[in-house]
């Protein structure tokens, strides 16, 4: 090979990029392409000379945030009225998908080792689009994807999403955006959102992006608490205290509820529930509960009650918040209950923080994240999303040191000294998986080039994987040792050597995506409006079969009364000769039937051939959805996988 292929990589959900990081040297790149159109943008402490040939491109968006949403004030150093990032989230997600090689990166000495992006010799252009101030507005998104796409970008990754309700296509600004970059051929990458573990609560839910689900990777922080009666349990922390040394007393929150408060309140450590004399130098118990999500946020109210430190029982996950305010330690409701009988027992209840360790474990089967948001999609159900997950839990890469991570409300404590030095930090989100995937889709489309938006993800969607190395069936944290579905992580977890040679590949076409706006039931102003196309793409008479027959690479019938029929059309990018054979497991009570079961490619005579899938209820019950798989298989390599979900109603069902 005598040119690396140049991959051009965009953050929409940029808070911009701390371009002296080492994650962005580019020694090791080659020149910027001549295609490439893009511009380094001058602002606050950013200039020319902050560009290179790793960050190619950079430009900041705020007219519509000053409409919108307000002027941003910069005196206070906590943010650049630039393309420099002031909140480490940009830095983060950019290094994540084309970070280079960083030797011996951690964070505070946990998760020690060598750091690099998905993709270390891609390039990166980077849109700043919102602020640290929170928020970003629609104005200069859709402005940023109008530059990105004439610059000349080769992917977009968005971390950035609403949360739902979800507003309809014609008006989402991401979907409008990205139907541009996907109708150029430029595949857009988004983030699925971080509400689950709820159903429906998967965002960026358009058919032509590829959304991301985030999933747990095989490294933890295992942290002891040492009990006074020398007990010692372990729970997960970042912290990294070291002045937290020695026994400190407990108290249980709901044992020192302030008057004004309800017990439950101090048993979550909501706001101003605790008593702050009875709080006062002692490590308090707290629980996650519905209202109370954030180990973060009970963290700041305990140090304003007095006390010294948490421990936070959570609904069980291996996502580990970082409490900057006072040191915590998170630990499994049964751990917790274990606690509880000691505060109970003992005359003088007190417990001991180890520092955490970082512990990498075997290969196990990654699991589904807690916060990761679930489908199904409550704008267009037919549609399967997420349809992919990835790596977004504890994720460690780059980090803006502007940023006031480690800056403690109580100055001139150990952390505000340390937060200059902070490069690299660990965050969980599906912010997180989303470049992940990013990085992953550049180097598909540095082998496919000819590949479109859709063929891309159909690769990582059929060939996602279920299953880890011993066969163990991969789970989804949220309900007990639940087995995951399509609505925690759709096709499955990304698996990239698999995606770059599919065998098979669901493609689709911008005119499918507008006989899709078609099917939606939005008229013809409105698309046009969308796609900025000149032309009445609706037929006049209703197509109801259209969204049986989109080709979507998995198969989603959200109300199956009566058998129905829809067909997919496979294209063959494996080898000419190719002879592929049905495999059905079918959703329980649910038939399926596939016509023809063989797929002949006929020595590439034929690309492309079409099959029908009959699907039946067999009994006629009010149900829930229920989940399936169908296999196409060449008897070698190949195993195209197209999940199946069904969800059988009864006709005339009485509310
Ligand atoms: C925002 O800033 C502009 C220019 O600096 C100024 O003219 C305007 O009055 C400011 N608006 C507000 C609401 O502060
Ligand atoms: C705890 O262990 C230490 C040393 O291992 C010992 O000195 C101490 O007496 C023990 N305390 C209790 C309450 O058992
Ligand atoms: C806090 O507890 C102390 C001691 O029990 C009590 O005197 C005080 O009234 C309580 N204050 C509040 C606000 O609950
Ligand atoms: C088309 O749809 C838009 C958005 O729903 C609506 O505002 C408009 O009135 C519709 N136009 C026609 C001609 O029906
Ligand atoms: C739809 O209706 C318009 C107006 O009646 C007509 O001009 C057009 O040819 C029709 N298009 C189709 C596809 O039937």
């Amino acid at each position: 090979m005598t040119q690396s292929p140049v991959f051009c990589l965009v953050y929409l959900f940029s808070t911009g990029i701390w371009p002296e990081s080492e994650s962005f040297r580019d020694d090791k790149m080659e020149s910027v392409p001549p295609r490439w159109k893009g511009k380094c943008q001058a602002g606050e402490k950013f200039d020319q000379s902050n560009c290179n040939r790793k960050i190619i491109g950079a430009r900041w968006y705020i007219k519509g945030f000053q409409a919108e949403i307000g002027n941003i004030s910069t005196e206070d150093g906590a943010e650049f009225l630039s393309a420099r990032d002031a909140t480490g989230h940009g830095t983060h997600t950019s290094s994540t998908a084309a970070g280079t090689y960083v030797e011996n990166a951690d964070f505070l000495g946990l998760a020690k080792g060598q750091a690099r992006g998905g993709f270390p010799s891609a390039m990166l252009a980077i849109y700043k689009v919102c602020w640290a101030s929170g928020g970003c507005s629609t104005a200069d998104i859709l402005a940023a994807f109008d530059d990105a796409i004439f610059d000349g970008v080769d992917i977009i990754s968005m971390s950035l999403g609403s949360v739902p309700p979800l507003s309809s296509y014609i008006d989402d600004v991401v979907a409008v955006g990205s139907f541009h970059a996907v109708a150029r051929g430029i595949p857009v990458v988004c983030s699925g959102g971080n509400g689950g573990p709820f159903p429906q609560t998967v965002v960026n839910t358009s058919p032509w992006v590829i959304t991301v689900a985030a999933s747990t990777i095989d490294r933890a922080f295992p942290t002891a608490i040492t009990l006074g009666n020398n007990i010692t349990i372990v729970g997960q922390s970042l912290y990294v205290e070291e002045k937290f040394d020695g026994f400190y007393p407990i108290v249980y929150g709901e044992d020192i509820a302030s008057d004004d408060a309800e017990e439950f309140e101090a048993r979550n450590c909501d706001e101003g529930a605790l008593n702050a004399t009875l709080a006062q130098g002692k490590v308090i118990l707290c629980f996650e509960s519905q209202s109370q999500r954030s180990a973060i946020s009970a963290a700041r109210n305990v140090l304003i009650a007095g006390g010294v430190g948490l421990i936070f029982a959570r609904f069980p996950t291996k996502e580990v918040a970082l409490c900057t305010d006072v040191p915590c330690i998170q630990v499994d409701f049964s751990l917790a209950t274990t606690l509880l009988t000691y505060i109970g027992s003992a005359d003088n209840p007190m417990v001991k923080f180890s520092a955490p360790k970082t512990s990498l474990g075997k290969m196990i089967s990654p699991e589904v994240a807690l916060f990761s948001s679930r489908g199904p999609n409550s704008l267009s159900p037919s549609v399967l999303k997420p349809d992919i997950a990835a790596p977004g839990v504890n994720i460690l890469a780059a980090w803006s040191p502007a940023s006031s991570v480690l800056t403690n409300v109580d100055a001139g404590k150990t952390r505000a000294d340390e937060s200059a030095a902070l490069l690299f930090n660990i965050v969980s989100g599906t912010s997180m998986s989303c470049p992940h995937v990013s990085a992953i889709v550049a180097l598909l489309r540095a082998i496919h080039p000819t590949w479109s938006p859709a063929a891309l993800k159909s690769a990582l969607v059929t060939a996602a994987s279920s299953t880890d190395e011993y066969r163990q069936p991969a789970f989804a944290e949220g309900a007990p040792h639940k087995q995951a579905d399509p609505f925690d992580y759709g096709g499955g977890h990304v698996d990239p050597n698999k995606a770059i040679d599919p065998g098979l590949i669901f493609d689709l076409t911008t005119k499918d995506y507008l006989g899709f706006l078609c099917a939606m039931g939005y008229n013809n102003t409105a698309i046009s409006l969308l796609t900025g196309l000149d032309h009445s793409p609706c037929p006049n008479t209703s197509n109801n079969n259209f969204l049986a027959n989109f080709n979507l690479p998995s198969i989603s019938i959200p109300e199956l009364k009566h058998c129905v029929t829809v067909s997919r059309t496979a294209t063959n990018v494996g080898p000419e000769e190719s002879v592929y054979f049905v495999r059905v497991e079918s959703p329980p009570g649910i038939d399926v039937e596939v016509d023809p079961p063989m797929l002949n490619f006929d020595n590439g005579a034929k690309k492309k051939l079409k099959f029908k899938v009959r699907i039946c209820p067999r009994l006629r019950v009010q149900g829930s959805y229920v989940f399936g798989n169908l296999f196409w298989e060449d008897g070698f390599d190949h195993v195209v996988k197209l999940p199946l979900i069904v969800r059988p109603v009864i006709d005339n069902f009485v509310y």
